[in-house]
């Protein structure tokens, strides 16, 4: 869809936004590509060592919040085509401090809206606004059925509460200022690189060092789980020949309930640590669940697959076999976003359950 070349990419010191930057930056060596990061606890310039010399990359310290900064960089930088994917991501934070969300998800998602409309004002000739969502903006599903791209919002976390108001006002740009704009909503991904709140580094650093693994409620909840690499081919995918004003569901056709999910990793684990098999099984510890837990969440991604020929390209298995060695061989990393803060919010967070 863009051919433009001036790419501004928020949030790519974390996770996702990290694998999307050095796509981008291997893959089209002709695009400038610019990361705009707070630096948040997520954000870690670590993630990207591997390409920070490359010449067409640029990073840029920034708050989506301070909508004068956002003006100002707009107004320097003329950025062509925008992937936002800059948030507050962790349901359990959400949970804690909704304020937080409200800020980054939704007035930083506006900020940089206004700002790339005020730079362009009305001439979006092949410019483009793409907006990185969740599934879990659509709510929660029974013991059946998917997530299609008509499903009506009704987000249950003040997570994506924020996330569904965040592309409410991307569509609304569209509508009332003729903004060229795409959307994704992504199911649960995993990969190197996740901060290790979330399950799957949580529990691979917990089984690592021999901690309790929490599991919330009584562990039957269901996720459909997409390798982050694959969920960046996707955004490619979505940003070069999505059609204008179309949203995406992106998902891995990969359903798991989560203590099924945990006996696997745990046996991929006990096998490359030299455990006998099953042994980490008795680290599995049922806490008190998550406030407004949804049960299910599964993706129905054939229309990205069928109209666009994206699919992922690893199995679950394999997908996680890569992850674990990644967090294996990389326990420095691992380290280092765990000490500090993260330390008192573990400790905080896993009192009160
Ligand atoms: P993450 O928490 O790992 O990274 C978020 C990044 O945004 C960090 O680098 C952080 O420093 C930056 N950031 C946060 N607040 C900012 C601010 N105010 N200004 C500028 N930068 C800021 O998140 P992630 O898991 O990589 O998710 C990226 C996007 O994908 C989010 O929009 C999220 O809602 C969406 N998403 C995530 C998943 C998932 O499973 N992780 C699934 C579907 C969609
Ligand atoms: P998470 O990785 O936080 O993603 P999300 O809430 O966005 O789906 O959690 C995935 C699932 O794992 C979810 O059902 C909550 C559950 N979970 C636990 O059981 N224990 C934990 O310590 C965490 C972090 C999550």
């Amino acid at each position: 869809m863009s051919t433009q070349k001036k790419i501004l990419i928020t949030g790519g010191a974390g996770f996702i936004g990290s694998h999307v930057v050095r796509l981008f930056i291997n893959k089209y060596p002709e695009y400038q590509i610019y990361n705009l990061d707070a630096l948040t606890y997520a954000g870690n310039l670590e993630n990207l060592k591997d390409i920070e010399n490359a010449p067409n990359y640029h990073f840029i310290k920034a708050d989506i919040v301070d909508e004068k900064a956002m003006l100002d960089l707009f107004a320097e930088y003329k950025f062509d085509s925008v992937i936002h994917l800059a948030a507050e991501s962790h349901v359990d934070r959400s949970i804690e401090d909704p304020l937080a969300f409200v800020r980054t998800n939704v007035i930083g998602t506006v900020n940089l809206l206004n700002a790339f409309r005020n730079t362009w004002k009305g001439n979006f000739e092949g410019k483009l606004f793409y907006h990185i969502s969740t599934d879990e903006v659509y709510g929660t599903l029974g013991a059946t059925g998917l997530f299609e791209e008509t499903t009506p919002y009704d987000p249950n976390s003040p997570y994506s509460a924020s996330k569904a108001s965040s592309d409410h006002f991307v569509r609304a740009y569209g509508e009332t200022y003729g903004m060229p704009y795409v959307v994704t909503n992504c199911s649960n991904n995993y990969g190197q690189n996740q901060f290790p709140e979330k399950l799957i580094p949580l529990f691979i650093h917990n089984i690592k060092n021999n901690k309790p693994l929490p599991v919330y409620g009584d562990g039957k909840y269901t996720r459909d789980w997409l390798y982050v690499v694959d969920h960046a081919r996707a955004i490619d995918t979505v940003f070069h020949d999505g059609k204008e004003g179309e949203t995406y569901n992106i998902g891995g056709f990969n359903e798991w309930q989560n203590i099924e999910l945990i006996r696997v990793l745990i046996k991929q684990m006990d096998e490359k640590l030299g455990r006998p098999a099953g042994e980490s099984e008795k680290l599995i510890t049922y806490v008190t669940d998550r406030p407004g837990h949804d049960r299910r969440y599964a993706i129905d991604a054939n229309k990205i697959k069928n109209e666009l020929g994206w699919e992922p390209s690893v199995t679950f298995e394999q997908g996680l076999s890569i992850t674990i060695d990644w967090y294996l061989a990389n326990e420095e990393w691992l380290n280092n976003v765990t000490s500090g803060d993260y330390q008192k919010y573990y400790d905080g967070m896993y009192a009160e359950r």
